[in-house]
């Protein structure tokens, strides 16, 4: 969570932060704020509580000139958003400002401290103590900048990626990162920082990832030098981004979650691009290959994630479980890694997360790597710390996504799943070739499905208007689809802020059919399958009690038709890719509800597409 941008070159640095902030935004949007040195050396703060928006307002009556800069979005963690609280925060004398993304968790020991050394605190953050500290160490050791943040994070216990200037010197900003993601983009004679490439990306395609421990000394004219904290130069390794600007656009759509729900043809053609050959009948994950007997000896699978990515997982886990026939467990990344789990060396352990960022899915790969597990990553941003920290993985190439509400990462994640399956199964030899060629086929045809399904858009758009003003949903699910009703609940929830739960169709009868009445939609996957007629039976149930059903079903599908009350028809497809037919029309159901009301269907409330702090 928070976004970070930094700029030291010849443009005029402030429009740079500013769009640099708009690609962030998805990381927090609770105030924004910018610290620029001006061309007589002075050092100018200007933050405003609200979207990158409300600083915009504000700034536009202040001196906004200089060639370096820092800029921040905030996602809350101490301290409610408000103008105080936000960033860029100076130090005592005000000769410093930085900026943070993280928590700095022994902050309230190193505050006090500070007190008693007569520091001040104005805001209620943790990233005051920080630049507090910075200024401490600096001033009762008489030593540069880079010296005092080396020997101030000494003393941190916690995340951080910041970035600091330094009034008086116009030529230089020092950054470092521990768990929290930075990256500089090196352009002529010209740095940009950031928390990911997306700033990045329109001025330069050549980056360098700054790894835990590490600080960058970014100066104007000169080579950027990365050191540790030890002060031991760290070789830079140049990567180059495949990312381009059109990715980062709305290209037409109102929202940029409509424009990923409807990308999903494409992404998962770029998924299983060079993955799957029809001529040979394969399908290929090479991660996988590569790693053959490791997972040819694997006994058990544990699958972390969290969210979204914890509903792919769980579909992840029926279909290994169905074709590997090797036990899968599936577990929230935050759980696991606070319960002293079992894990052996022969476990493989499959981290699943789009950002790559997730704190507690990043912390889940650590502990499972210091017991010794193989480790598997499943992300989409490339570069970032998931991958970065696994023995081996596959990217879901679906491309940037910057709505909140995750779709064409869920749809990519559960097809790389797929793959990773199959590519295991048949390495073991536990499938049988028809079953392997079918699933096969049906990847091949999966982006044409689901531009039939992509159809529904108009009637979906129509029927949420039915459900405008519904307090509460269920959605259910079995099998396959039992996660996808999860994932339909999520997308509800969080876009439209109404209640929704995602159940097992026949736990209903346990408990959840009592909350039955003429009030409540239940939204049923009820897709022709091998457990169809239980899940026909779970409707009539529903039916007998008065409530309402909204059924997905298969295309002529006459059954369900006849006793739900509203039905979205979808094409006809293996029962292990149905999910991903299925999650759809509830994506596009979800987005339609939340525009209705008015939400902000891109940022929602309270959330932030990349939860990098516990
Ligand atoms: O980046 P990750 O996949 O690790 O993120 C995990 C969750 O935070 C994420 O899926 C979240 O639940 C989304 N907002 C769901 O739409």
């Amino acid at each position: 969570m928070c976004g970070i941008v930094g700029y030291v070159g010849y443009r005029e640095a402030y429009p740079v932060l500013v769009k640099g902030l708009h690609r962030l935004e998805y990381r927090g949007y609770d105030s924004a704020g910018v610290a620029l040195i001006c061309n007589d050396g002075g050092l100018n703060v200007y933050k405003s509580k609200g979207k990158v928006a409300e600083l915009e307002r504000y700034a536009e009556t202040q001196d906004v000139s200089g060639t370096i800069g820092i800029a921040h979005t905030r996602w809350a963690t101490h301290g409610e958003p408000n103008d105080v609280n936000a960033h860029p925060h100076f130090s005592e004398s005000e000769r410093l400002a930085i900026i943070h993304n993280g928590i700095v968790e022994n902050y309230a020991l190193l505050k006090a401290a500070l007190i008693e050394n007569g520091y001040t605190f104005k805001s209620c953050t943790d990233t005051e103590v920080l630049v507090q500290l910075i200024e401490y160490v600096q001033t009762t050791n008489n030593c540069t900048l880079l010296e005092a943040v080396q020997m101030a994070l000494r003393q941190v216990v916690g995340a951080y990626a910041i970035a600091i200037i330094e009034k008086g010197d116009p030529d230089r900003i020092i950054a470092a990162r521990k768990s929290s993601p930075l990256v500089v983009g090196l352009g002529n004679d010209e740095y940009f920082l950031a928390s990911d490439a997306t700033p990045i990306v329109e001025y330069t395609n050549k980056v360098v990832y700054i790894n835990d421990g590490e600080i960058a000394v970014i100066e104007r004219h000169k080579p950027l030098r990365v050191v540790t904290l030890d002060n031991e130069e760290s070789t830079l390794d140049v990567k180059k981004l495949r990312m381009s600007i059109s990715q980062l656009e709305k290209g037409g759509y109102p929202h940029f979650m409509l424009k990923e729900i409807f990308e999903q043809p494409k992404t998962i053609v770029d998924c299983i691009r060079g993955r799957i050959n029809v001529e040979a009948d394969n399908v290929i994950l090479s991660g996988v290959i590569d790693n053959r007997e490791r997972f040819l000896r694997a006994k058990r699978i544990i699958i972390v994630a969290c969210g979204t990515s914890w509903h792919a997982a769980l579909i992840g886990e029926y279909l290994i479980e169905e074709w590997c026939r090797i036990p899968v467990e599936v577990e929230y990344a935050s759980e696991f890694r606070y319960r002293n789990p079992v894990i052996s060396p022969d476990d493989i352990v499959i981290a699943i997360s789009q950002s790559g960022e997730t704190a507690d899915t990043l912390a889940a790969v650590e502990l499972a790597k210091s017991r010794g597990a193989f480790i598997f990553g499943i992300c989409n941003v490339v570069g970032s710390s998931i991958p970065r920290a696994t023995d081996s993985g596959a990217y879901i190439h679906v491309g940037p996504e910057i709505g909140v509400a995750s779709t064409k990462a869920f749809t990519g994640q559960v097809t790389v799943l797929t793959m990773l399956a199959l590519t295991l199964a048949r390495a073991k030899g536990s499938i049988e070739q028809p079953l392997y060629l079918q699933m096969l086929g049906e990847l091949v045809r999966l982006p044409d499905l689901l531009e039939d399904v992509l159809r529904l858009n108009a009637r979906i758009e129509d029927l949420s208007k039915i459900f405008t003003y519904t307090k509460n949903f269920l959605y259910l699910g079995r099998g396959y689809n039992y996660p996808a009703a999860l994932e339909g609940a999520l997308k509800l929830k969080e876009i439209s802020y109404i209640h929704a739960e995602g159940y097992p169709a026949a736990e209903m009868k346990h408990g959840p059919i009592a909350l039955i009445d003429s009030e409540i939609p239940v939204v049923v996957i009820a897709t022709t399958d091998s457990i169809y007629e239980k899940t026909v039976s779970n409707i009539q149930e529903i039916k007998a009690r008065g409530g309402k059903v909204l059924a997905i079903v298969t295309s002529g599908d006459q059954t369900v038709r006849n006793i739900a009350d509203y039905v979205l028809e979808v094409p006809t497809v293996a029962e292990p890719l149905s999910p991903i037919v299925s999650a759809i029309p509830l994506q596009l159901l979800a987005y339609y509800i939340a525009v209705n009301k008015g939400r902000d269907v891109d940022q929602p409330r309270n959330l932030a597409k990349s939860v990098t702090v516990e």
